[in-house]
C-alpha cells in the first residue's frame, strides 16, 4: 500500500515517455545510463516515479540508480526552469563584481544557486570559468552568453527572458 504523497506525485507524472524510452534500450546491455539520459531529455530531470519504474522494468536497485545519478553531474532529480542562468564565479569574473551579479539575481527572482523559481521558468546556477573572461563578469542564459554585466543589464537580460515563453 502507497502513502497518501507517493500517490500524489505518481498521478502527476505521465510514465508514457518513460516506457517508450525503456523499450528501447530494455534488450540491451548495459542500458541504465542511455535509459537515464533519454528519460532526463524527456521530462528535463529525472522524477522519482521513473526511477522506481526504470527499477522496476530493468531489475535493478533503485539505490543502484540513485548511486549513478548523484555520482554524474549531468542527471538533476528536481524539476529546472526554461532558462538556466549561469554565473560565472570564476577568478576573472569575482574581482569584477560576480557576487554582486549573483545577488542581483537573488533579488529580482529570489533565487540563489541550484534554486527554481516557482513557475519553473529560472534556475540559477553559480559556475566555475565559462572561458569568457575577457568579458567579465559573464553570465549564460541557457546558450546566450551576455558580458560585462551590471546591475541594470542584469535587469535587461531578466525582463526580456520574462517576457519571453
Ligand atoms: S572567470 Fe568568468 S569567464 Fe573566466
Amino acid at each position: 500500500m502507497s502513502n497518501a504523497a507517493e500517490t500524489v506525485q505518481e498521478e502527476e507524472i505521465d510514465l508514457a515517455a518513460a516506457n517508450e524510452v525503456i523499450d528501447k534500450y530494455m534488450d540491451m546491455h548495459g542500458a541504465l545510463m542511455p535509459v537515464l539520459q533519454d528519460v532526463q531529455e524527456a521530462y528535463g530531470y529525472i522524477p522519482e516515479p521513473c526511477v522506481h519504474l526504470i527499477a522496476e522494468r530493468l531489475n535493478v536497485y533503485t539505490s543502484q540508480i540513485y548511486g549513478v545519478l548523484t555520482f554524474y553531474a549531468q542527471f538533476h532529480l528536481e524539476p529546472r526552469g526554461r532558462y538556466i542562468v549561469r554565473v560565472c564565479m570564476g577568478t576573472a569574473c569575482h574581482v569584477k563584481g560576480a557576487g554582486r551579479i549573483a545577488d542581483t539575481l537573488k533579488e529580482r527572482l529570489g533565487i540563489g544557486h541550484a534554486e527554481t523559481t516557482e513557475d519553473l521558468k529560472f534556475t540559477a546556477e553559480y559556475v566555475a570559468c565559462i572561458g569568457a573572461c575577457g568579458m567579465a563578469p559573464v553570465i549564460m542564459v541557457n546558450d546566450g552568453t551576455y558580458g560585462s554585466m551590471t546591475v541594470q543589464k542584469m535587469d535587461e537580460v531578466i525582463a526580456k527572458y520574462k517576457a519571453m515563453d
